[in-house]
This record gives C-alpha cells, sequence and structure tokens, in this order.
C-alpha cells in the first residue's frame, strides 16, 4: 500500500463499493431533495445506517457461517431461512450535489467529466437507442425517470436484505428520516425492485450464465490479514476503486479533497430479451460432428461462445468442449486462466468476458497494470423482472420485461464503465489480435453488450472450426433504458460536507 494510503480504513468507505451489500433483494430508491436545508440537517440520523465496508465484511461472513449452519441442520435456535442483514447505501448525482450547494452548478469539481454531465449526455456515445443523429440533438429511448425531463435524480438509496419485507421496512424508516411534521426533504422519482433469481437459477444472470465470479482483488483490502486474491484474480490499485487513494491522487489531482474514500457509481437498467436470445441461439448453432457422451447441445455451446463461460460459470478458455461444473464451483480454478493473444479458438476474441477483461491478450501493448487494470470495476448488479414464462417459451417473445440493474463503482468512470462499453464492447476491432492472419480481420462486437446505431453486429469466433467467419447478430438482446452517475461519498464525507458542515482535515 501506498504511504499515503496507510490511514484508509474499511469504516470510511460504503459497502457495496469495495465489499457488496449481501442481497437477495435490492431496492433502488431514486429520489430529488426537495428542501436541501432539512436534508442536510437530517441526514446525520442516516449516516449510522449506512452499512460500512467493515460491517459489510462482518455481515458476510455471519451469513457464510449461516449458511453451514443450516447445510449441518444446526441452526435450530434462528428462525427463518435467511439472516435478517439489511444493506443501506446511498450516492448523489451531480445535480443533487449542485441543489446541496456542495458543488457550484456548472463546475467539475470532482474533475469527471462523465460525472458532472450526467448519463443522460453520455447515451449517444455509449450507442444506446434514442432518436437523432448527434449528441446535442439525441434523445435516448430511455424510462421516463432517466430522462430526467420533468423530475431531477439527485441521488439514489440503495437498500439491501434477504425479502422484501425486510427491505420495505428500512426504506419506510429512512423516509421516516427525512421527514417532519408530514413534509418530506425528498421525493421519490422512481422505486426500482430486484431480486436474485429463485432455485437452481440463483447467482445466474436472466440468460441463464452465472454472474459475479470474476472481480478485481483491491490493494490494501484483500491482500492484508492475512487473505490473498484468488488465482487468477488481479490484484489492483486501490485507486481503482477509490477516489483520493493510489494512482487516483496523480491521475486527478484536482478533485475535491473531501471526494477522498469515495466511488463513482454507474447505474444502468438493462432489459434482457431472453426468449429471442435463445431462439438465435438455437437458429444459428452449428451440428455437432463429433458427438461424445455429454456432449453440450449446439445452442448451449454457441451461448457460451458469446459469453466466453458456460451457463455453470466453466470458463471455455480451460473447458471448451463442455460445460464442467465442479470447474465452476470451484473459486481457486474458475478464474486461473489468461488468453492467448493469436488465437480465438477456445474462446472468441469477441466473448462477453473476453473484451470486458481481456486478461493477458494486451501484452504486446505493454504491462496489464497500464492496460488492463486501469479499466476493472466492481460489478454489483442484480437481476429484475420475472422468470420467462411458459407463453413467452412458445411464442419466442418477451412479453414481460426483465433484465439485469447493472451496477458498477469506479474512481473513474472514463476509465471503468464508461470505457468498457465505448472502446472495447462497442469496438469491432477490439482486442487486437497479434496475429490476426487475415486481412482487415476484427473480432466483431461484444454479442452480450455491444451497440451501435443502424448498424447489425456481427462477431467472429463462434464457430472454432472457421474463427474467421462472421455471424451477424441479428438484433441486440440487452437494451439499456437508462441510468446515471452517481457519486457514493466517503462516510466523512456524509458527517461533514453532504450535511453543510466544513470540509473534513486530513487528520479527522
Ligand atoms: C444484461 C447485461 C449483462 C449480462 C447479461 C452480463 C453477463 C455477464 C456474465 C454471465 C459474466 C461472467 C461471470 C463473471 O465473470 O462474473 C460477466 C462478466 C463481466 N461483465 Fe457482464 N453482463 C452484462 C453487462 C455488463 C456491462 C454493461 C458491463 C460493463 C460495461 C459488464 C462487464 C463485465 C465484466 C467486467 C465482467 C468480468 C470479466 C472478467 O473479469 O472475466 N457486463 N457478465
Amino acid at each position: 500500500m501506498a504511504d499515503q494510503d496507510q490511514d484508509f480504513q474499511l469504516s470510511n468507505v460504503q459497502g457495496d463499493i469495495l465489499i457488496g451489500l449481501s442481497k437477495i433483494t435490492e431496492i433502488f430508491y431514486f429520489f430529488q431533495i426537495t428542501n436541501p436545508a432539512a436534508f442536510q440537517s437530517q441526514l446525520p440520523n442516516l449516516t449510522p445506517l449506512i452499512t460500512t465496508a467493515d460491517k459489510a465484511t462482518g455481515e458476510k461472513e455471519a451469513i457464510r457461517a449461516f449458511k453451514v449452519r443450516k447445510q449441518q441442520k444446526l441452526s435450530g435456535i434462528i428462525t427463518g431461512d435467511v439472516l435478517p442483514v439489511v444493506g443501506v447505501n446511498i450516492a448523489f448525482s451531480q445535480k443533487g450535489l449542485v441543489k446541496l450547494g456542495v458543488i457550484p452548478a456548472g463546475t467539475d469539481a470532482l474533475d469527471e467529466p462523465l460525472f458532472a454531465a450526467g448519463q443522460k449526455s453520455d447515451a449517444f456515445a455509449l450507442a444506446d437507442k434514442g432518436v437523432g443523429d448527434s449528441p446535442e440533438k439525441f434523445t435516448p429511448d430511455w424510462d421516463e425517470a432517466f430522462l430526467q425531463q420533468t423530475h431531477e435524480i439527485h441521488g439514489v438509496l440503495l437498500v439491501t436484505g434477504g425479502s422484501f419485507d425486510m427491505v420495505n421496512d428500512k426504506l419506510d424508516a429512512i423516509k421516516a428520516i427525512f421527514t417532519v411534521d408530514n413534509a418530506s426533504s425528498i421525493a421519490e422519482v422512481a422505486t426500482l425492485a430486484g431480486d436474485v433469481r429463485p432455485g437452481k437459477e440463483k447467482g445466474h444472470e436472466h440468460f441463464g450464465y452465472k454472474d459475479g465470479i470474476s472481480q478485481p482483488a483491491i490493494k490494501g483490502v484483500d491482500d492484508v490479514d492475512g487473505k490473498k486474491p484468488l488465482p487468477g484474480q488481479t490484484l489492483v490499485d486501490l485507486g481503482v476503486a477509490l477516489v483520493g487513494r493510489g494512482k487516483d491522487v496523480e491521475n486527478h489531482p484536482k478533485r475535491a479533497p473531501w471526494a477522498k474514500d469515495g466511488s463513482f457509481l454507474a447505474f444502468r437498467k438493462l432489459p434482457q430479451f431472453v426468449p429471442e436470445f435463445d431462439k438465435f441461439l438455437v437458429d444459428n448453432s452449428k451440428p455437432i460432428e463429433d458427438d461424445f457422451p455429454d456432449a453440450p447441445n449446439p445452442a448451449d455451446i454457441l451461448g457460451a461462445r458469446m459469453v466466453g463461460r458456460w451457463k455453470s460459470g466453466a470458463p471455455l478458455r480451460i473447458t471448451p468442449l463442455a460445460d464442467d461444473k465442479e470447474l465452476a464451483d470451484d473459486p481457486l480454478r474458475n478464474n486461473k486462466f489468461k488468453f492467448n493473444p493469436d488465437s480465438q479458438e477456445m474462446c472468441p476474441f469477441a466473448a462477453h468476458i473476453r473484451k470486458m477483461n481481456p486478461r493477458k491478450d494486451l501484452l504486446k501493448f505493454g504491462p496489464s497494470e497500464a492496460t488492463v487494470d486501469p479499466h476493472l470495476i466492481l460489478r454489483r448488479g442484480i437481476p429484475f423482472g420475472p422468470e420467462v414464462t411458459t407463453e413467452e417459451k412458445l411464442t419466442k417473445r418477451t412479453k414481460y420485461e426483465r433484465g439485469l440493474y447493472f451496477v458498477s463503482y469506479q474512481s473513474d468512470l472514463q476509465q471503468g464503465f464508461s470505457f468498457l462499453q465505448k472502446a472495447w464492447a462497442n469496438n469491432p476491432a477490439f482486442p487486437f489480435p497479434k496475429n490476426p492472419g487475415v486481412e482487415n480481420f476484427q473480432p466483431g462486437f461484444d454479442p452480450i453488450i455491444g451497440q451501435v446505431h443502424g448498424e447489425v453486429r456481427a462477431m467472429t469466433g463462434h464457430n472454432d472450426d472457421a474463427t474467421d467467419e462472421s455471424l451477424p447478430l441479428e438484433r441486440q438482446w440487452v437494451q439499456s433504458k437508462g441510468g446515471e452517475y452517481f457519486f457514493s461519498p466517503s462516510i466523512k464525507a456524509l458527517r461533514t460536507v453532504l450535511a453543510g458542515q466544513p470540509e473534513p482535515t486530513p487528520t479527522q
């Protein structure tokens, strides 16, 4: 850990950033601040309820121990299926910080232009669907709440827990903090609720693939007190996650000092067209020639080649021909792989996980610390919407909205979420193979999240016998319905600047 990070404490950081709040259910309560002075006087009553990173760590351990006891049927004294653990975090948009008078209007006090402008201004560059052929004239095809034409979004409360009742009770208690004499200092803009999927699909996103397997490890958090990164897990600088730490200090010397130990939160509502995705896999998969016992079905192979992992989570780079559930469930092996920058036979260059974390693909451009690590993000999303119904399966058409509430934390949006979406997922030339072998070769778009205005996307590598062959991807199966960029401040900042008190001093 760098010298300037010796004072770092998990208790000063909100829990969802570095550790992740424990969640079966999560509510995102997007709010407007209607009375800034009242809000600032009430905020000190919320701050003690915020789940800090050290608290989140303790709760994760308690939940793990509870699950073990449950498995051993020793949980006698604890009734119910889940521990009554509820998590609370809060984050603010630029408009919210301006409304509170923390940032002067029209400035970029956090030295983060995408945050200052808001996600709607970034929608054209992200290649979200919409109307208008330039960023200025563009109106994205987003949900009304995120267009913010009538109500600005000033902040978001993240409330997580083991059941809707737990989470709703906590949200009511929070709303009560901001209400005096029936007058509230905040107003709801939208409330979105996400759920971990039921039964065997727990931990899987709606296309059916296990999610949350690969996350970067953080220096000073995951390599202290006897902990060490898992095999294959990248250990990144603390400043990749937190503002005012590690390399973030030299990259952004102009940031407001109170922003230290905070992180930028990118929220995206990403509906998924599951029956249509499944139909595409069936229609476009090639029959298996050398059949063998337990051979996967052709649609599963194509799907795995689009994601880079089998539905179980087993990485194609280790097991390209068939799923391997044991490997998938083994944290000591399921990330222990590097890509071969010369080849996409085992895993397509365009596969979602290869686009998002090219591991050793970029070595010819320099060390991973410079080429890949600054772009690693901490993902904390949750699925939303019902399971696919029989009717939807039969008609192969989506009737009910479902998808992913994508959440990522990073110290720098331009290097993190926004870069991954624009420079890698949406860029058919990325990654740049060392020896393409074919003139003008392009790996293609990330088939899961890649986007482009007005073109049909394509990918290569879907066919392991002819990896240069191009597969047109007839539509996007993930389509953004909007979002916002937020800043998740430190506990010290919540106690001081955000509550209308003087800035924290370095020793505070
Ligand atoms: C509905 C949309 C999405 C779906 C269905 C999806 C699905 C997945 C799945 C199944 C994995 C593999 C499991 C894992 O390694 O944790 C994964 C990994 C990942 N995704 Fe996504 N994802 C979506 C959106 C996004 C977006 C918008 C981004 C960022 C722009 C992103 C970035 C990543 C990253 C960084 C990884 C880890 C790659 C690695 O380190 O190997 N994903 N995603």
